[in-house]
């Protein structure tokens, strides 16, 4: 099949390239001329795991074009993608569909023949019905069928998603349109992955609700993990007891700094103002949206807090800056909250992250960016983890007292053992990790004393060691 894909982000490239796997001829289009020129040398704009090598082969193979202009690819394509950006709209929660609707008016210019226009962005639901509207005025005589086919790759393992997902859903209204799709994903019948077949609507909704699902998935942890703080109780142990019910699942239930990145934090808005324009409000998601923003905001208080009230003047070695590991990306990652509010306490920051520092250097102007995780710790006052890149597990503890100045660490992702680093005479402090209950906060918990205060000293011994693994 010859297929078009317009946006060549990080959707757009690593499902252009898997479909080129699949074995069918893909050309990738997007704008900006410098990243089509790039490709066009095997570069790759972005960092995702495996994709240079998937990328190289199939240009190399004769599968996988770049282009800057859509009408040739178009006009040849029996199915174009649209996978260019949906951001928040400036001054509210809406998707801005900027970006789809011109893709869309530039797709109907160039469409010849029957074509199946696939909708692969996250777009509110009714932006379907839009797409096809816009074609149609812009040519009424076009043969061509609008699909939704919502994407739910993870950066970081977006080849294995894409080539192995979980299920692809396709929202389409004709037969013609079903059999285009279902050749598209042809290869994927082979691993019996389940396709669901359905309405578009209902395929536009599916994208945002599994989004907020996971987002809200987090965020419940997450308390669960404020909680386990206050009362001598352990989140891994209590996400494992719960995950292990198979109605829950093990997958998500990480605490940390809160949510962040390119999907969840545009699409649990998203979904809150669809939700709302439709009078059927989501008040659930609405919360976690609050719950959530107010948590990244805090974490940057936990580290001062820890500090004994204040980072004035201290140097605060950072590792990891994008809003998970295996990425680059950038966008909403709770490390541009809690280092610019460090920043504003009087901390001096110096950060290390394997692939985000470039981006990360045009977000936070005054952080000093280290070459290694070792280098970033070097002098450092307390150390902050915020992303859990693998390698920073493997740290040595013994090197990093060697190197810090105080040895000090607020470890936002749990990627330490807190036993081991208290052994070795660190300051530790995790997230919802177990600590030992003075005698009154048990009283507390059981009467109907006042409630537990934050600020309390005696009230939990944050530094006790506890026996037990991590
Ligand atoms: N990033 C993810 O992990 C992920 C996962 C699932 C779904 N999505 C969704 O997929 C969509 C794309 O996300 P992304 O992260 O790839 O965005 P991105 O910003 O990385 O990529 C979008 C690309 O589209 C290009 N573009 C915009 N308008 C164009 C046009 N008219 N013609 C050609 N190119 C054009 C841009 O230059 C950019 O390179 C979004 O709706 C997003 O919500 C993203």
């Amino acid at each position: 099949m010859r297929i078009a894909m317009v946006g060549s982000g990080y959707v757009g490239l690593v499902s252009g390239a898997c479909l080129a796997q699949f074995g069918h001829d893909v050309t990738c289009i997007d704008k900006v001329a410098d990243k089509v020129a790039q490709l066009r040398k095997g570069k790759i704009p972005i960092y995702e795991p495996g994709l240079d090598k998937l990328v190289g082969d199939n240009m190399r193979a004769g599968r996988l074009t770049f282009d800057t202009n859509l009408a040739e690819a178009v006009g040849n394509a029996d199915a174009v993608f649209i996978a260019v950006g949906t951001p928040t709209r400036r001054g509210e929660g809406h998707a801005d569909l900027t970006y789809v609707r011109s893709a869309a008016a530039e797709i109907a210019e160039a469409l010849r023949g029957y074509t199946v226009v696939a909708i692969k962005s996250t777009v509110p639901v009714g932006t379907g019905r839009e797409v096809s509207r816009i074609i149609r005025e812009a040519r009424p005589e076009a043969e061509f069928d609008v699909v939704a086919n919502p994407e739910f790759l993870r950066e970081g393992a977006a080849i294995e998603d894409f080539m192995k997902p979980d299920r692809v859903i396709i929202g389409v209204e004709t037969k013609r349109a079903h059999d285009v799709m279902a050749a598209v994903y042809r290869p994927l019948n082979l691993i019996q992955t389940p396709m669901v077949f359905t309405n578009i609507e209902t395929a536009e909704v599916t994208k945002y609700a599994g989004n907020a699902f996971l987002a809200t998935k987090i965020t419940f942890i997450n308390e669960i993990a404020d909680l386990c703080e206050k009362v001598g109780a352990d989140v891994h142990d209590v996400a494992r007891g719960i995950g292990l019910d198979g109605r829950i699942g093990r997958k998500f239930l990480h605490p940390g700094p809160g949510f962040g990145g390119s999907c969840f934090p545009k699409d649990t808005l998203a979904l809150t103002y669809t939700a709302q324009q439709a009078n059927a409000p989501q008040t659930i998601v609405e919360q976690v949206i609050v719950v959530n923003d107010a948590r990244k905001k805090r974490m940057a208080q936990k580290v001062i807090e820890f500090c004994d009230g204040s980072v004035a003047g201290l140097t605060v070695g950072v590792l990891g800056l994008t809003f998970k590991p295996n990425t680059d990306d950038m966008r909403d990652a709770p490390s541009l909250d809690i280092v610019s509010a460090l920043e504003a306490a009087g901390a001096q920051i110096v950060a290390f992250d394997p692939e985000g520092m470039k981006e990360a250097a045009r977000l936070m102007p005054s952080v000093t960016f280290a070459e290694s995780a070792y280098d970033a710790v070097s002098g450092a006052d307390v150390l902050v983890v915020i992303t859990e890149w693998p390698e920073f597990r493997g740290l040595d503890p013994r090197r990093l007292m060697q190197l810090m100045r105080r040895p000090r660490i607020v470890d936002l992702r749990n990627i330490f053992n807190p036993d081991e680093l208290r052994s070795l005479g660190f300051a530790y402090e995790g997230v919802g990790r177990r600590r030992v209950l003075a005698p009154s906060v048990i009283n507390k918990l059981l009467g109907n004393n006042s409630k537990i205060s934050a600020q309390d000293p005696e009230i939990l011994s944050s530094s006790s060691r506890v026996s037990g693994p991590a």
